[in-house]
């Protein structure tokens, strides 16, 4: 094996793995290499180009820190995420669809019951936020978890404000035996994902906004059902028809609904105006 040329030199590296132990490995890492170096041929591609790739690659993984992942970043706005999650959650009709995990989330949020508010002291409109966790025959799931995560009304992540070490603007909730749920939070916006990265300057490179619309995030969980990690949508954000990371669904999109000062639906006694979204999540039972 010398005297390689840009047209045996592919193979070479591909007959390299054949006596890689793990197949499912091999199966990968032939595909990578396959299309790595199509990619290569077909933009025939500059020594000054592919170090410009390695420097962009470099500066992904120096910008991730306990609170940045820029790679997850990375992988968001150029549509693998989505991809990822559109193969492996094929769920059935009535199942609540997924979408992107996203960068920000957080394990170990804390406890919250019922009718507690996420977003205390945070900038931005009050929000209850109620609804069910459901089956596929539409009976309600007791103790199912919901860890929801969001932005405030400035477009900011607890994990994006230095002065913050807790975690907060995000919790997790239980449903009651009737399968409910409900808590006080913000109305979220509309935020642009970091742009003060290499990921940033890509989106920047490519002509595209670095915006998504208002949402908030929540894994659901219930023993004995498949878990869904999903977002529900504000209707009637401008960024609904361009999100930077392609994750909105129809189905995933709700009305905050407005209301004046006065006894909310929980019995909260709201002094200013304030809205309500519901939300029903379905979740499939677990795959044997
Ligand atoms: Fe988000």
């Amino acid at each position: 094996m010398r005297n390689l040329t840009e047209t045996n030199l592919t193979d070479a590296v591909l007959a390299k793995l054949e006596s890689a132990p793990n197949l499912r490995f091999r199966q990968v890492m032939s595909s990578v290499i396959t299309h790595l170096h199509a990619c290569i041929r077909e933009v025939e591609l500059t020594e000054a180009e592919w170090f410009a790739a390695i420097q962009f690659l470099t500066a992904v993984g120096k910008k991730c820190d306990d609170k940045r992942q820029e790679f997850i970043l990375l992988s968001d706005t150029l549509g693998a995420s989505m991809l990822v999650d559109a193969m492996n959650h094929r769920t059935p009709a009535g199942a609540t669809e997924s979408t992107v995990l996203g960068p920000f989330h957080v394990p170990g949020a804390p406890a919250l019951t019922n009718g507690a508010n996420v977003a205390s002291g945070f900038p931005g409109e009050p929000a209850l936020f109620s609804g069910h966790v459901l089956t596929m025959e539409g009976n309600p799931i007791a103790g199912a978890q919901l860890d929801v995560w969001q932005a405030d009304a400035e477009g900011l992540y607890d994990v994006q404000r230095s002065n913050l070490n807790g975690r907060q603007l995000r919790g997790k909730v239980h449903t009651n035996e009737q399968g409910k749920f409900w808590f006080w939070t913000v109305r979220p916006t509309a935020y642009p994902v970091p742009t003060d990265g290499p990921v940033g300057q890509i989106l920047l490179n490519m002509g595209r906004h670095p915006y998504r619309p208002a949402h908030i995030h929540a894994i659901v969980t219930a023993s004995g059902y498949e878990p869904v990690t999903t977002h529900v949508f504000a209707e009637g954000d401008q960024y609904l028809d361009s999100d930077a990371v392609f994750g909105v669904k129809d189905s995933l999109v709700v009305k905050f609904a407005r209301h004046e000062p006065g006894a909310a639906p929980d019995g909260t006694v709201m002094k200013q105006p304030y809205f309500t979204v519901a939300y029903d999540f379905g979740l499939p039972a677990a795959k044997a």
